[in-house]
């Protein structure tokens, strides 16, 4: 008895006066299971179960195959697409026969991480993590990989995918939690113009957050996306981007930025419509989205349970319609819809869209990307593609 009452004791000291066990930080692999995807510009996810016990993600390694993945997104959802190892998803996705489709995420979607071909990856600020499973409301980590080109997995190649992310995680919590707050538009695009789609929200969580990168999302008639936060009148540009450009995570404009309770967050999307019908937003690749990520960190363990800004669009709502605060429009720097290396902000209106000036860059500064993309490989075809080059960029 008094054995037992003394080694518990002991035991209890050990316990109390020990340091932590050292929190070694460890590679979780989220890799595709050798697909084979048969048709070009397929998209495919991949799901994880996490534990009921928290993991806190620091960093985010990329392991694709360049020639093969077009880009690759990592999303956290409370409930998966499909608890199949492999489905088609994606709100580009075309039928593929092979896997049966859905979305991304059943519930509580968020973006963590974002890849595509030749940009810079994402590294997290110091003691920041983002923090999956246990009580948090991410309980799937989904994998979602676009492969454009598919030739490798056909005859005579027949080969296999393992595209994904290495994710270096630990166990031990962080001081700083990272969050996504997502804003966007409904709306429409009307034909042959150039259309603002607007929203802008009231910070009204009683956090202050630190954004750090920022991301931005059309299909392939937006020119540039947008964000800003106004603090009493004045406008400081969060992020601004060619969505046509890799749809990665990048650095905030402007270093340092807080937002807190009070403050105002806006962002633009400036959509070139040059077709002849109205395009809606919407989830086919046939509609577009006007989307504006911001990553951020907090202090301590609470993110925002609010972590949208929707509005309708238009012809609906614009900043006009703000009625929450003063937007102070007057003050608006003139850069909003300048697309980054341009000297030329974008105007909204009608556009003079089949101009006299029949020069061939003035028509390939004319066609959608994916436009261009079949003109390329129609010339190519032919061996005539020299005059393109430069052009071509292989778009979302
Ligand atoms: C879940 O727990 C198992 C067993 O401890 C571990 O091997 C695995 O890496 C954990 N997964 C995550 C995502 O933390
Ligand atoms: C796809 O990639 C192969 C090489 O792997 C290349 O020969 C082919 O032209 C590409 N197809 C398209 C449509 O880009
Ligand atoms: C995938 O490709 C590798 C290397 O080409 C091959 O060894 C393996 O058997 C393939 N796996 C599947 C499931 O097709
Ligand atoms: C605009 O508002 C009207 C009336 O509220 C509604 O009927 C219409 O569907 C809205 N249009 C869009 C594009 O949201
Ligand atoms: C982004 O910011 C981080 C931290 O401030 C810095 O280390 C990194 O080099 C920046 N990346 C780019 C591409 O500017
Ligand atoms: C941002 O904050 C860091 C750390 O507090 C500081 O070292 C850096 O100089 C600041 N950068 C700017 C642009 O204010």
């Amino acid at each position: 008895m008094a054995l037992v009452v003394i080694s518990l004791v002991l035991g209890l000291c050990v316990g109390a006066f020990s340091a932590p066990a050292p929190d070694t930080p460890k590679q979780i692999d989220l890799l595709m299971p050798h697909v084979q995807p048969k048709v070009p510009d397929t998209y495919l996810c991949h799901g994880m179960k996490l534990n009921s016990s928290a993991t806190y993600i620091t960093g985010f390694i990329p392991n694709a195959n360049m020639n093969i993945a077009h880009h690759m997104l990592l999303y956290g959802c409370t409930s998966p697409g499909m608890k199949k190892p492999v489905w088609n998803c994606g709100e580009m996705a075309s039928d593929s026969s092979m896997f049966d489709t859905a979305p991304t995420c059943a519930s509580g979607a968020k973006i963590l991480y974002a890849w595509a071909m030749d940009a810079p990856s994402l590294s997290l600020p110091k003691d920041v993590a983002f923090a999956v499973g246990g009580d948090t409301d991410i309980k799937y980590l989904v994998l979602q990989v676009h492969y454009k080109n598919v030739t490798t997995f056909l005859p005579p190649q027949n080969g296999n995918d393992t595209s994904g992310l290495n994710l270096i995680t630990q166990k031990n919590k962080l001081p700083r939690r990272a969050g996504v707050y997502l804003m966007g538009t409904g709306g429409r695009i009307k034909p042959k113009s150039t259309v603002f789609m607007e929203t802008a929200c009231k910070f009204d969580s009683n956090l202050e957050i630190h954004p750090f990168a920022f991301r931005t999302h059309t299909h392939t008639l937006g020119r540039v996306v947008s964000g800003y936060r106004i603090r009493d009148g004045k406008w400081t540009e969060i992020g601004r981007m060619n969505p046509q450009k890799p749809q990665m995570f990048y650095n905030v404009t402007t270093p340092n930025l807080t937002v807190k309770p009070g403050d105002i967050l806006a962002a633009r999307c400036t959509m070139l419509n040059d077709r002849d019908t109205t395009v809606n937003i919407g989830a086919t690749q046939n509609d577009e989205m006007c989307n504006f990520y911001i990553m951020y960190y907090v202090d301590g363990k609470t993110i925002m349970d609010d972590n949208y800004c929707f509005t309708s669009g238009p012809p609906n709502w614009s900043w006009e319609n703000f009625g929450q605060g003063d937007l102070a429009l007057e003050d608006m720097p003139d850069t909003v819809s300048l697309p980054p290396g341009s000297s030329e902000p974008l105007e909204e209106g009608k556009d003079d869209v089949a101009r006299d000036d029949e020069s061939l860059e003035s028509i390939l500064d004319n066609l959608q990307p994916r436009e261009l993309e079949e003109l390329y490989e129609e010339l190519a075809e032919e061996g005539k593609d020299n005059d393109l080059n430069g052009y071509y960029y292989g778009g979302y």
